[in-house]
């Protein structure tokens, strides 16, 4: 049975779940089976490449899929915009960055703007551009992000879109890598979730097979925010973002010794494409949240979304019984 939501009607889709355009890993084919099993999948543009989108918005065949990008880095590229609507997305996703210069183009094209947001402000400015969806991301997230927590995080933009924007919508994104935590962001006032880190361990995954089992190996526990593997790939964020990864020897090293990394960062950047480019993840980063631990298993992406709808749907149910009679 659906779980029928503001956010399943919008896009036309049977379950309320959207895969994180987790950059270089969400690729067409994830994008594709998501979108197959009744979510929607969103390709992963993150800092953006021209000849990857065109490969992954092939990879995705004739499946309706979105993308995403950073957009602080789609400022650089902004061609890169008019290349994704080419394709037709039912979605344009922004996160980490001002979306205003990019929000005419993508909703000229059809496509529904979505916001990604770490803060109240951050509300505002999704509004202000026109966005119709607002994923309200924790800091639990894999991956980019500021400091608040989801559980707090997520009511609170539900109440500030509901005054200012009632006919906007909120999609909770950060540790939610079950049924369980689709239930409980449905009774936050989400009307769907946004899930990376769970999917960044599925078959259809661009990851490598080490990295997802290394992923399901792990518990949240073993994850740390950091900005150290930024400044070892030359990357500048914006102030205060840092990533939440698998916390490994590179980062014990160089986590609260920044300065010293900044240091030394033309040898270490050396090193650190080298271990990359052979899947050493003691010092190549494995961006991911503390949704690690709510899984044991690489799965197809189908399965995940039917398995996180069917524990969602008996959560609730469970729930409703508590207060019936
Ligand atoms: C490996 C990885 C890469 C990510 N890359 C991006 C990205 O390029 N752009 C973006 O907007 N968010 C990115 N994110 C963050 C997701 O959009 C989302 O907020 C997050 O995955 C949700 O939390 P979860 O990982 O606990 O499910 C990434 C997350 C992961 C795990």
């Amino acid at each position: 049975m659906p779980l029928a939501t503001r956010l399943t009607e919008a896009l036309g889709i049977r379950h309320p779940i959207l895969l994180a355009p987790m950059g270089s890993i969400a690729g067409g084919r994830l994008a594709a089976a998501v979108t197959a099993a009744g979510g929607l999948g969103l390709i992963g543009g993150g800092y953006g490449d021209a000849e990857w989108l065109e490969r992954e918005f092939a990879a995705a065949g004739n499946h309706r899929v979105g993308c995403g990008f950073i957009t602080w880095s789609l400022a650089r590229r902004p061609e890169l915009l008019a290349q994704t609507l080419a394709h037709g997305p039912a979605a344009v996703m922004l996160s980490f960055g001002d979306p205003k210069p990019f929000a005419p183009a993508i909703k000229a094209a059809g496509a529904k703007l979505i916001c990604q947001v770490q803060t109240l402000a951050h509300v505002d400015d999704a509004l202000a551009a026109g966005a119709e969806i607002i994923v309200a991301q924790g800091s639990e997230a894999g991956g980019h992000g500021l400091t608040r927590a989801t559980l707090p995080l997520v009511p609170q933009v539900v109440d500030r879109v509901r005054q200012r924007a009632p006919e906007a919508m909120v999609v909770a994104a950060g540790g939610i890598g079950d049924g369980r935590g689709l239930a409980a962001a449905l009774m936050l006032g989400a009307e769907g979730v946004l899930v990376g880190t769970r999917f960044y361990a599925s078959e259809e995954s661009l990851a490598r097979p080490r990295a997802k089992a290394q992923m399901v190996e792990a518990t949240g526990e073993e994850t740390i925010r950091t900005s150290v593997f930024d400044t070892v790939r030359g990357i500048t964020w914006p102030k205060g973002f840092t990533g939440r990864a698998l916390n490994n020897e590179f980062a014990q090293r160089w986590h609260g010794a920044e300065a010293d990394l900044s240091g030394a960062v033309e040898r270490e950047m050396a090193r650190y494409q080298a271990a990359a480019a052979v899947g050493d993840f003691a010092t190549a980063v494995i961006f991911g949240g503390e949704a690690m631990g709510l899984f044991d298993r690489v799965l197809p992406a189908g399965e995940i979304v039917n398995g996180m709808v069917a524990e969602a749907e008996s959560a609730l149910r469970a729930g409703a019984e508590r207060i019936a009679g």
